[in-house]
This record gives structure tokens, sequence and C-alpha cells, in this order.
């Protein structure tokens, strides 16, 4: 893989929603469909602890890859309702969200903690996807980069170049996730091109330490849109230069909705792996 590739990925966040056994009957409807079709982009679901043991059952055989919606950053200890990276990576969880709007606005998560969780992740093997994003009123007063950019900053920013090949951002503004008022392809491309500068800038600060390996690239990041993301308009963002893929929320809980996304998303990788045929299928490993 060109170290300017980008993979694209389709991410369902289930929240707080499906008992075990509306999991199980969701993941199949998904995976029978899914599994076996060509220029798949890498799947993502993302159910309730309490169905992940569920949902990693019935995906033992298949592509599609299993994420958790938060972490706590430690490896064990007293910390009542917290749910460890190594109790995650114990059922054979990949990915874990980190920092979503909703940890931000009501369960006390702050761009302090965000680092930690981050890297924890990163300790054990996990891959985050840091979400950000602004709220409307720093929308309104025009605010957006400065928010986001610090959201990444500081999440990011101690990451050591290799560390950046496992990680991807999804770019949620806050008034469009569950309101059906999605952002306008165009300015959900400008905002995640100008995430993709920041982290660039950030890693031309690292550019000595880079150690032996090949410095990460800031145009292989996977950056994903966020908020009111449906079948109906999930084309327009994947065809923007910046979005690789999206993080869906509502729409990944009904599967017709979550396989048109999906399918819309393989003409992506499929653009993709027309403009490189070199193309083999090991990003972010
Ligand atoms: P939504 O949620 O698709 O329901 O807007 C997106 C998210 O919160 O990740």
């Amino acid at each position: 893989m060109k170290n300017t590739q980008r993979q694209v990925i389709i991410a369902g966040n289930w929240k707080m929603h499906k008992t075990t056994r509306q999991a199980t009957a969701l993941v199949e409807e998904i995976q029978s469909a899914a599994d076996g079709e060509k220029n798949l982009p890498e799947i993502v679901l993302i159910p309730p602890f309490t169905a992940l043991v569920a949902v990693e059952k019935c995906l033992r055989k298949s592509a599609i890859k299993l994420g958790a919606q938060n972490m706590d950053w430690h490896d064990e200890g007293a910390f009542t309702g917290e749910i460890s990276p190594l109790m995650l990576t114990d059922l054979n969880v990949q990915y874990v969200l980190v920092g979503h709007s909703e940890r931000r606005q009501y369960f006390g998560e702050t761009n302090t903690t965000t680092p930690l969780r981050i890297k924890a992740a990163l300790t054990h093997g996990i891959k985050p996807i840091l979400c950000v994003g602004e709220m409307i009123d720093e929308r309104e007063a025009g605010l957006t980069d400065a928010v986001v950019s610090r959201q990444v900053g500081a999440a990011l920013g101690e990451l050591n170049s290799e560390q950046f090949f496992h990680v991807s951002i999804a770019y949620e503004p806050v008034w469009a996730i569950g309101t059906g008022n999605h952002c306008a392809a165009a300015e959900a491309n400008r905002v995640c091109g100008m995430i993709r500068k920041t982290v660039a800038a950030l890693l031309a600060r690292l550019e000595d330490s880079t150690g032996n390996g090949e410095p990460f690239n800031a145009n292989r990041l996977p950056i994903l849109y966020g908020g009111s993301v449906k079948g109906s308009n999930i084309a327009e963002y994947v065809k923007q230069e910046h979005i690789d893929g999206a993080l869906v929320g509502g729409a990944s809980l009904i599967s017709e909705e979550f396989l048109a996304i999906i399918q819309a998303a393989q003409e992506r990788v499929k653009r993709a792996a027309k403009a490189t045929p070199s193309n083999t299928p090991t990003a972010h490993r």
C-alpha cells in the first residue's frame, strides 16, 4: 500500500440500542448481505458493551470488525462502571470510539482525557477512532476550525509517527448528530481537509523522531464524516476528496440503510483501486 493511499471505513455506532438478541439478528442480516461482496470498505460494528460477546461470536468468520463505544485508559482497578482495554482485547475488539460528542456532552470527556484513551488503545493494539466536532454555537461564532483542530491536537499531539498508522478520525458536527440536519458534503470535506492539514502539522513536528520505518503521511489518514448519514445522502460524502467513509448512528440500526451505505462506499473503494492498481488490502494493520 502506498503511503498516501487511504482505507475506506464504514462504522456503525449503535449507541445505547439493541439487546443481545436484537444485536445478533442485526449482525446476521448485515453479514449475510455483505460477506463475500467485492470492494467492501472496512466495516466496523460498534454495539453496546453488553452485546460485544454475542456480536463477536457472530463475526468470528467474517471480515467485519468489532468496535467498542468507549474505554477507560487503566488496565484494571477500582473504577466502578468502567471497561478496560484488556477487557476489550479479550473479546477481540479491534476498534474503539474516543471522544464521541455524547461522551463529551454527558459524561465528562474532555481534551485532557481523550489522549489518555488514545494512548491506552494503541498500547493494547486497539485502533482508536477519534471523534471531533463543533457545537452549533461554536459554528455560528466562526469557531469550527479552531475547536476541531484543538480537539485533534489535544488527542493526537503526543503520538509518534508509527502510532498514526492505526488511528482514524471522525468529523461529527454536534448539531448534525441525530438531527437529520446533515452537514453539506462540501463543507464537511472542507473541515476534513483542515483536519488533514492539522495532522500534517503535528507530524511535521515529529520529523526527526520517526525511528526506522517509513514516516506516516497525513494523506493516508482515514477521515470519516458522521452526523445524520443515511443511504440517501452517503454518496455525496464518499465522492469528496477528504472523506474516506462514515461513522453512522441511527441508520446503522436498520440493516437495509446500513447496507445501502456500505454499497455507496464500495464505489469509493473501486475508484481508489482503479487509481492505484498496486492496491493491496493491508492498510491500517
Ligand atoms: P447519527 O449519529 O448518524 O444518528 O447522526 C452519528 C454518531 O453519533 O456517531
